[in-house]
């Protein structure tokens, strides 16, 4: 009995704990990921103390200096973190194995070698393949340390010695420290070996990058059980087959979430994508239905992508509503409002939306261009190419405003779209409408079904 309450049951996925044993995770769901751990115990100082800030003291007599960043040298990564890199930060950056994590980081790191100490440790590759990937990355970095350890121990007893002032630790799922309670490759494991990085951070000052792949199975943690310790969390991410890459913010304690930085994959590495709306824009060569451009934001850009939308007869019972890259919940009650505002029924059809490119769109900017997608799908009537669309539906078939009107019609015309249907209170001012743009403001669901169709 009493050496029960010393195990619990650790998901791989979600880092929950569960005093049972269960075939299915009770927080995230996943199957058979529950692992029976030993708790940590709580550590006696296995690790030096590093000269810093501590005590307690009066909040206003704390040094608010605005924090320190350094710019990394490129302009997609700098916005992403907010502005640049925040020093003692530690910035979390997830992805599938292969996505290119790596990349970016030695990029990053060679670059940023030249104006500050910068330590690149590696616990899944030898050195010589770093400095291979260099070679092919044709980056000098004559500057940067590398160090090819998964030992945590030996890790910040170099890193105290060099005082890097930016260091990689590709992965974090490689760590291990002897000192910690934790049984090896455990999720405690990876959350105490980030826990001790995060310290080092913080005393230092030293701004920390975290490599944690995202692994659905293996006996690997995912590096959503580290998201709450870090100060920013990005994902790199991927449409399937596309040499194109979106860096995301989904968590930033320095900065805006949800910005998007674009890169593409070229033979000799990660090149920025200035202009992503171009590449998110697929010019039909005739006008095709169910087809819309909507101008959506991201962090704190407007990006120009393409919904599609198929309406067809279902045989089913119950049609389907199936959404990619949007939110499913939304469609159906964006339906719904279709239905009984516009007086157009879609009960008996299959409904499906796909925001093209990969780009996830999770703001209500996206109700009206879905909408008018599906009914141009539903009508068979294609949108004239020249259109832009964005706008929030309300559910009296109001059209609602959206923040940042202006600037997303700017995008609109810098692309040479001709008409915009926005909401009536998104109508820019007299004189401030972009040059070339013609803007059709509606208020209710009915006006804009009526000027598209
Ligand atoms: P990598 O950075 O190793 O991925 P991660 O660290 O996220 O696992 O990226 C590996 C992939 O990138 C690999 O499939 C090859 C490709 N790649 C290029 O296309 N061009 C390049 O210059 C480099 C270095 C990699
Ligand atoms: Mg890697």
């Amino acid at each position: 009995m009493h050496s029960k309450a010393h195990t619990v049951f650790i998901c791989h996925d979600c880092g929950a704990r569960a005093a049972k044993w269960s075939g299915q995770c009770p927080e995230c769901g996943a199957w058979n990921s529950l692992a029976q751990t030993t708790p940590s115990k709580p550590s006696t100082r296995p690790f030096g103390h590093y000269a810093g800030e501590c005590g307690v003291k009066p909040l206003a007599e704390v040094a608010r200096t605005d924090e320190m960043r350094f710019a990394t040298g490129s302009a997609e990564l700098d916005r992403v973190l907010g502005g640049g890199l925040v020093q003692g930060s530690v910035v979390l950056l997830g992805g599938d194995p292969g996505i290119g994590k790596s990349t970016l980081l030695l990029e990053t790191m060679a670059r940023l070698s030249g104006n500050a100490p910068a330590l690149y440790v590696t616990g899944e590759e030898s050195l010589r393949q770093v400095a291979l990937r260099a070679k092919r990355l044709g980056v000098r970095g004559e500057g940067l340390q590398v160090l090819a350890e998964t030992a945590l121990e030996a890790i910040l007893a170099t890193a105290e010695e060099q005082r890097p002032a930016v260091m990689v630790v590709d992965s974090v799922q490689t760590l291990h420290g002897a000192a910690l309670g934790s049984a090896p490759g455990s999720v405690a494991q990876v959350r105490d070996c980030a826990a001790h990085l995060v310290r080092f951070a913080k005393q230092t000052g030293t701004a920390v990058f975290l490599v944690g792949h995202v692994t659905k199975e293996g006996q690997l943690a995912g590096p959503r059980v580290l998201e709450h310790m870090v100060d920013t969390v990005l994902y790199f991410e991927s449409d399937s087959a596309s040499r194109f890459r979106l860096l995301r913010a989904v968590k930033n304690r320095f900065g805006a979430v949800n910005e998007l930085g674009v890169f593409a994959m070229t033979d000799s590495g990660l090149r920025e994508v200035k202009n992503p709306s171009a590449i998110f824009l697929t010019r039909h060569g005739v006008p095709v239905a169910g087809s819309g451009i909507m101008v959506t934001r991201e962090g704190t850009r407007p990006l120009l992508v393409e919904v599609q939308a198929l309406v067809a007869g279902s045989p089913l019972t119950h049609p389907r509503r199936v959404t990619v890259g949007l939110d499913g919940t939304r469609l159906a009650m964006l339906l719904a409002v279709l239905h009984r505002h516009g007086g157009i029924c879609t009960s008996t059809d299959d409904v499906f939306v796909n925001v093209v490119g990969g780009v996830r769109v999770s703001e209500t900017a996206s109700d009206l261009p879905v909408l008018m997608a599906v009914l141009s799908s539903l009508r068979d009537r294609p949108i004239a190419q020249d259109w832009v669309m964005f706008g929030e539906l309300g559910l009296a078939g109001e059209i609602r405003p959206v923040p940042n009107g202006e600037e997303r019609l700017q995008e609109a015309a810098k692309h040479g779209f001709k008409r915009a249907l926005v909401p009536a209170n998104n109508k820019p001012r007299r004189g401030r409408s972009p040059s070339g743009l013609g803007i059709v403001a509606v208020e209710r669901l009915d006006q804009a079904v009526n000027t598209l169709f």
